[in-house]
């Protein structure tokens, strides 16, 4: 079922796409055990990293998982698009309405996201156009200190193109920063912030 949409039971898929500790993963897990995204179900998970803890949190719960890793492709002078175009490929075998990045490393090519147009999601630590690629978290906690912001967010977002941590935005939301916050607190606020901004989103998405 190449990029194939939903059943015929109404029962929407989603690919969840996931590098490291699978925190929104879980939540939407979660979420999706609790009946709070009805006739929602995760065709598949896939990480770039073999290592990738999100890889566990879907075995746990009985969901398949792909790992998919861009080294070999570098190591062999392939190019993204190959790499791209596989793993489009990969999940043209399960049925998938929306792919979700959560936590995913890697910025997509068009030849990926030609196959899921305008149905691919992001999740980003902080609000649109404010520190977009790694270490958001750190760079808003950092801006706060020297005074230059006063809360930061997170948002999710559409992903139509090769931008990084930009696109329509789905929701968002403000997380405030307090002068005693150590990093590790303003992490946590964020993170908690992001596992039902995700699944909420999620379920707009999917409309
Ligand atoms: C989250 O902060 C997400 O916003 C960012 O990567 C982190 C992934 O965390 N894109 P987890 O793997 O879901 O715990």
């Amino acid at each position: 079922m190449a990029s194939g949409r939903s059943d015929r039971t109404g029962v929407k898929h989603l690919a969840v796409l996931a590098s490291g500790n699978g925190t929104n993963l879980q939540a939407i897990m979660d979420a999706i055990e609790a009946g709070r995204l009805p006739q929602v179900r995760i065709s598949v998970v896939v990480s770039n990293r073999k290592a990738a803890y999100a890889l566990k949190r879907a075995e746990a719960h009985g969901i398949p998982t792909l790992y998919h890793p861009l080294r070999p492709y570098r190591q062999a002078g392939r190019s993204r698009e190959e790499y791209d175009a596989d793993l489009a490929r990969m999940l043209g075998h399960y049925p998938v309405d929306l792919v979700v990045m959560a936590g995913w490393m890697h910025v997509f090519t068009m030849t990926f996201l030609k196959h899921y147009s305008g149905r691919v999601l992001n999740i980003h630590p902080a609000l649109p156009g404010a520190f977009p690629g790694t270490h958001a978290i750190e760079r808003a906690y950092e801006a706060f200190q020297r005074g230059e912001i006063t809360h930061t967010g997170v948002m999710v977002h559409r992903v139509p193109d090769e931008g990084v941590d930009e696109g329509p935005v789905v929701l968002q939301e403000r997380v405030p920063i307090y002068p005693n916050d150590t990093l590790a607190d303003l992490e946590a606020r964020i993170h908690a912030v992001e596992h039902a901004l995700y699944v909420r989103a999620i379920a707009l998405a999917l409309g």
